[in-house]
Parts: C-alpha cells; structure tokens; sequence
C-alpha cells in the first residue's frame, strides 16, 4: 500500500489542504518566510515561529508568507511558556494554521478555532495529548525525545507514539523528533502517524535563516553528536538538544555547575547586528551574525547523522517523500 493512501494521512491531508504529510517544524529565527513558502508550495506544510514577535513583525510575515505560498497552508507556531504578544494579530493576518508547544491554552485554542483556523499542540505526554484533545484541538504532534531544539518530552518517540494515538481518538497525529530519513518518515507512518514534522532536516535547507557555519556544522556532525542538556540555558532553563561543542564539552568537564560558576560564563561569543550574544545564551547564530559561532547553540536531533547536504526545501519535501514511499516498496 502506499503510504499517502493510509486512512490517517488522508485525514490529516483533508484538514489542511497540504499535498503531502510533510510537516516543517517552527524553529525558531531559522523559520523564515522564504522556508515556509517553499516547503508550502512543495506540498508540505511550512511553519513560521512567532512567540517573540511583536504584533507588527507578526502581521508583516503572514502577509509576505501568504503571498509566496501561492494559496498553499502554512501555520504560526506559539511557545506558551513566552507572552505570545502576536497571536491575536496572527488570527487577525488571516494565518491558515496555529500550533502551540509547551503547554496547552484552551481559551487562545477556542479563539483560533472560532476565527476558522485549524489548531495543533506539540505534545511530550500523553497526558497533554489528553488535555489538548479535550480543549478542542484539530490535531496533535507527539514530540519525542529525540527532538532537536526544547524538548517536552522525557520519552523516545516509538513509546510516545501510541501513547499518544491512544488519547487522539480519531484526531491525526504528527510525530516528531529525530526524523530525518525517508525510511524514518515511513517508519512512523506505520506506526499509526499522519505524518512528521522535521526541524533539524529544514534547518539545513537552502531557505532556512540559519548562519551557513550552522548548517555545516549539522552536515559534518554524525550520529550521537547530539546531545540532551541543560548547558544552553540563558533565557529559558528547559532541556534541550543540540550539538556537542567545545562550550559543553568545557560545562560536563567542570561538573555541570549552575549558573555564576560555569567556564567562561559572560563571554560574548558573537554579534549579531547590535545583539552581543554570550556563551550558555538559547540564541543559534543566524545569518549575519560575526564571531565564535561554533561555541553557540547548535540545536539539532538525533536524525543529525543523516544529513548530508544543504539542500532547497522543495527538494528535501520531494525527495524524503519519494524515498517513504520507496522504502515500502522493497521487500
Ligand atoms: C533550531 C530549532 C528551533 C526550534 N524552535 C522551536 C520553536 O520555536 N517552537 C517549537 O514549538 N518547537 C521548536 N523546535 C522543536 C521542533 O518543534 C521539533 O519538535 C523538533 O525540531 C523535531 O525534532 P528534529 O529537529 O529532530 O526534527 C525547534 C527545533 C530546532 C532544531
């Protein structure tokens, strides 16, 4: 059987419009309009990261997204553990799409839905697949552990799974973290998703706002490279995953300290523009910006190994599709 064919794809195809079950996940400044358009018109469905953008800045990518997704869905990501000043202004800009992390928010859930536009909530238990079921949510992400970025979850995707279909009733499930590979694409699919959403593979896209040191830096890594941790906590002390590199490397040699005692703390690693960003920052370097890039966050997940080069998005969507639907095919 062909994947696209699986009953729960064709659910979650039929909710938002989009070609194929490819989902590109919001991260972060690397989520910029030319990557979600690109994966939109490809026929996958491309996020833009809004939790710190001003009303305004919110408003002006919508629009610019809109008009290079030539009527193609894309969706607004939100990090309930920040202010989200620039939600009502994305409902406002006419976003086709919500999604939210960390947490689950039925009053903004319940104003999304009665602008008309669909909802999602990234989960990391089954117990918020639960709650987000219950606020009226039209489907869900299951993050694993392997994620690259903040990580929910405490638990390896092939457990969370079904724990989480197991709370989704008839509502599609997306499964995310450490996918990056058309045969784990299709992996998941069997397993019950409606299909993946990939971060670390679209950071090293062509389009993404990552710094090129960034994306190379995800090229050369291999399996294992990434690792879960607490060291890059300067403005959000949430575990996260990213590449191992000398700031951590020195952090686990010194014990693991708490901030005010960690190696090197303070230091201005790189510039970016006005913005001095120091070591143990949660800033990954995006272009334009000057200095010690590779000692700053590199988020990425497990499924870093597999890539090996930057490529156009519309090509990552095409290509990793075509190769889910080949892996079914041999024997
Ligand atoms: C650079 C980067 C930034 C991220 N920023 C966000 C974000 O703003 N909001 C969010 O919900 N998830 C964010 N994530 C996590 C993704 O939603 C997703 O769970 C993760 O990328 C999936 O794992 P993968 O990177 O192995 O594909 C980010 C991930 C990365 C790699």
């Amino acid at each position: 059987m062909m994947l696209i064919d699986s009953p729960q794809v064709r659910r979650f195809l039929s909710l938002t419009g989009q070609r194929l079950p490819i989902v590109q996940a919001p991260i972060g400044s690397c989520a910029i309009t030319p990557l979600a358009s690109a994966v939109a018109r490809a026929g996958g469905l491309g996020g833009l990261a809004l939790s710190w953008s001003t009303p305004d800045a919110a408003t002006q990518a919508i629009a610019a997204t809109k008009a290079k997704a030539d009527g193609n869905p894309f969706f607004a990501n939100f990090v309930l553990h920040f202010p989200c000043e620039a939600f009502d202004a994305a409902l406002d800009a006419g976003v086709p799409l919500v999604t939210f992390s960390w947490g689950v928010d039925p009053a903004r859930i319940a104003r999304a839905r009665s602008a008309g536009v669909k909802v999602g909530v990234q989960v990391g238990h089954p117990l918020g697949a639960r709650a987000a079921r219950d606020a009226g949510v039209d489907f869900l992400i299951a993050q694993g552990i392997e994620a690259g970025g903040h990580v929910q979850s405490s638990t390896p995707l092939a457990s969370l799974l079904p724990q989480v279909l197991n709370e989704a009733g008839d509502l599609p499930v997306i499964a995310a973290g450490g996918i990056a590979t058309g045969s784990s694409i299709a992996h998941a699919i069997t397993q019950g998703a409606a299909g993946v959403m990939m971060g670390t593979r679209f950071v090293a896209s062509t389009e993404s706002g990552a710094h090129d040191v960034y994306k190379q830096a995800i090229i050369a890594a291999t399996d294992g490279d990434a690792a879960y941790t607490l060291c890059f906590d300067g403005g959000w002390n949430a575990a996260h995953r990213a590449l191992r590199n000398d700031t951590l490397a020195a952090w686990e040699a010194a014990g693991c300290p708490l901030a005010g005692t960690r190696p090197g703390e303070g230091e201005i690693l790189y510039r970016h523009g006005t913005e001095a960003i120091a070591r143990y920052s949660d800033t990954p370097p995006n272009r334009g910006a000057e200095g010690a890039l590779l000692s700053a966050v590199l988020y990425a997940g497990t499924g870093v190994g597999a890539i090996t080069q930057v490529e156009p998005a519309a090509q990552i969507v095409s290509r990793l599709w075509s190769e889910a639907e080949a892996s079914m095919r041999i024997p």
